[in-house]
Parts: structure tokens; C-alpha cells; sequence
């Protein structure tokens, strides 16, 4: 089913392009796609120091490298990018009145059996689903930060999707050496339900003074194995985006536990996102954190 099958990521921030990354290092031929030609520079550079970092380490050579760069095609038109791919996943920031409008757009340009998954961390799949004419063969599709490291995809089926459907994906998706999960849809999923609110507590923690952001992470790290502490990953996903999960998980539960700390929402105001851009709870340099407090 794959043969040729052509793949539209739409969104080209940190999770989109690390999402075009995984699929055309597959060999699969991608339409890139995001609203200026800025956002998609954005992209383009995103892969090139991927898979750079790769050649300079001596585990891809630069042929290779060039092949997977050339497998990516930049659009900025969505309508056009989708028309003849098997395979659209939109992985913009997480607004759900833009989902649901790229949704519309895709439902309607897309060939009648592509499918059209979502890579939201937060967002409600249903409403996503609800907002096209087809909603059968929506789905979520929830990567995590690397993607083009981490090896865990979750599926996300809502009421609505063909269960071919979810077949189609999760056998795609082992193909390119990944490893799915299927899950109903409920905010966090799986792993965010889990991940989410352990962050959140930890940077409660840090906001009452109990330890440094070094004692809170080296525990973490230390003993339970974790391979980054939780207020450097807060950094590494994006505090927008971890205020964005708590905030719909709370909504959802209205269970305190998920409820953001102050100081979650206040380095969100300040632009302070984390590694993305240079300031969260570390200050980063070349993508190293420095020793600033
Ligand atoms: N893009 C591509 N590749 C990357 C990368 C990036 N941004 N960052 C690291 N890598 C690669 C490196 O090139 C290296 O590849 P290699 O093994 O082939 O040489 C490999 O990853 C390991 O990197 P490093 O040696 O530089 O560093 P570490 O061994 O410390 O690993 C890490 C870095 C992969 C980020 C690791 O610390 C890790 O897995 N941390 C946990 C991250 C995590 O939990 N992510 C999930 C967050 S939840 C989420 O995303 C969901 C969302 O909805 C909130």
C-alpha cells in the first residue's frame, strides 16, 4: 500500500519537520507545508542540522544525506501539496479552530482514500474529526520530541474512524521502524496523562523553592533512570506546549494534580518556551543548556 505513496506533513515547526525527517529518511517522497516561506526555511534547516548531525558522526554519508534532502518538496499551498498524497498529517500548533479549518481544506483536496491524521499532544480528535465531511478516516497520529529518535507513536481512534484505517497507519508506521500504540481519545493519551502532570509537579517543586532546578532533574535522572530530568524536558517539548496539555487535561478532569503552576504560565507569557527559544527554566546556547540561572 505504501509503494510510492506520497506523504504531506503540514506544519513545519519542531514535531513537523522531525516528522518529515522520519518519512523521508524512509524513502517516502514529502510534501512539506506551512503558511510562508519563512516557517518553511524554518523546516529546511530543521532536517538539514538533523541529518548533518548524523553525517558529521560518521552514521549516514552525504549522498545520503542529499537524497533525503531532495525526497522533500516545500509548499505553501495546502491544497495543492495534498492533492495526490496518500498519507496528510497536519502537525501545526495546537489551535483548534486551525486544525479543524486545515482539516476542512484537506478533506476536501485530498484523494478520497488518503488519510488524515492529526499530531496534536492536546486537542480533542473527535472535534477535529467532527469538522469534515469524512470523519472516518481521521485519526491521530501523536509523535514525540525527537521523532525522528523516539520510537513510540500513539494512534488515537475516535468514534468515528474505520478501524482498516487505524490497520493502515499502524503497519505504515512499523515499517518505518516505529513502534505504535492504539489508544481511544482522552487529553494526554497515554503518555502525556502519565509524562504531563509529573512535569507539572516537578516545577511546583521548583516554584515553592523546595530544591534547584539541578536537584529536581539530577533526582530524576539519578534514580529513576530517566534519560533527562523533568524540568529539562519541560525545555525540550516546549513550556507552550506543556501548558497547552495541562491546561485541556485539567479542563477535562478538573483534577488539581493537572492544574499548571503559575510560573508554567508566566515563562509562557515571556516567550521563555524553552530550548526553542534559548530561555525556559535553563538558558540554552547551540542547543546546550549554559550555566545562567
Ligand atoms: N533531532 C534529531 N536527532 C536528535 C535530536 C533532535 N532534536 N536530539 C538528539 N538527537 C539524536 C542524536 O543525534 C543522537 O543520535 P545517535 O544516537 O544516532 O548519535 C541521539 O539522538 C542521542 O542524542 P545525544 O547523544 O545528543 O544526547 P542524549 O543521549 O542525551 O539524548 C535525547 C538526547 C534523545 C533528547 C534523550 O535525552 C531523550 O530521549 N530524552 C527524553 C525525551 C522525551 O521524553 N521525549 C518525549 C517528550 S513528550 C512529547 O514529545 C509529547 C508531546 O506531546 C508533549
Amino acid at each position: 500500500m505504501t509503494e510510492n505513496m506520497k506523504v504531506a506533513v503540514i506544519g513545519q515547526g519542531t514535531m513537523g519537520a522531525g516528522i518529515t525527517e522520519v518519512f523521508a529518511k524512509a524513502g517516502f517522497e514529502v510534501h512539506a507545508v506551512d503558511n510562508s516561506e519563512a516557517a518553511l526555511e524554518r523546516g529546511r534547516s530543521i532536517v538539514a542540522k538533523s541529518t548533518g548531525r548524523a553525517v558529521s558522526k560518521g552514521k549516514m554519508s552525504e549522498e545520503d544525506q542529499q537524497a533525503v534532502l531532495d525526497r522533500i518538496t516545500y509548499f505553501t499551498d495546502t491544497a495543492q501539496a495534498v492533492s495526490d498524497c496518500g498519507l496528510i498529517i497536519e502537525a501545526v500548533f495546537e489551535n483548534l479552530e486551525l486544525k479543524q479549518s486545515i482539516f476542512k481544506t484537506v478533506d476536501e483536496a485530498a484523494p478520497a482514500d488518503a488519510i488524515l491524521a492529526t499530531n496534536t499532544s492536546s486537542l480533542a480528535i473527535t472535534a477535529i474529526a467532527a469538522a469534515v465531511s469524512s470523519p472516518e478516516r481521521v485519526v491521530g497520529v501523536h509523535f514525540f520530541n525527537p521523532a525522528p529518535v523516539q520510537t513510540l507513536v500513539e494512534v488515537i481512534r475516535t468514534v468515528f474512524t474505520d478501524d482498516a484505517i487505524v490497520a493502515k497507519l499502524v503497519e505504515l508506521l512499523k515499517g518505518l521502524r516505529k513502534s505504535p500504540v492504539v489508544v481511544n481519545d482522552r487529553a494526554g493519551f497515554i503518555v502525556n496523562c502519565l509524562l504531563v502532570p509529573y512535569i507539572g509537579s516537578a516545577i511546583y517543586l521548583y516554584e515553592n523553592g523546595f530544591a534547584t532546578r539541578e536537584e529536581i532533574d539530577k533526582a530524576m535522572v539519578e534514580q529513576a533512570k530517566y534519560p533527562m530530568g523533568p524540568l529539562a524536558l519541560a525545555d525540550l517539548i516546549g513550556n507552550d506546549v506543556c501548558l497547552a496539555v495541562l491546561e485541556k487535561m485539567y479542563d477535562e478532569t478538573k483534577d488539581r494534580v493537572q492544574a499548571p503552576a503559575p510560573i508554567l504560565t508566566r515563562l509562557v507569557m515571556a516567550n521563555m518556551m524553552g530550548m526553542k527559544t534559548g530561555r525556559g527554566f535553563y538558558t540554552y546556547e547551540g542547543g546546550k543548556p549554559t550555566e545562567d540561572r
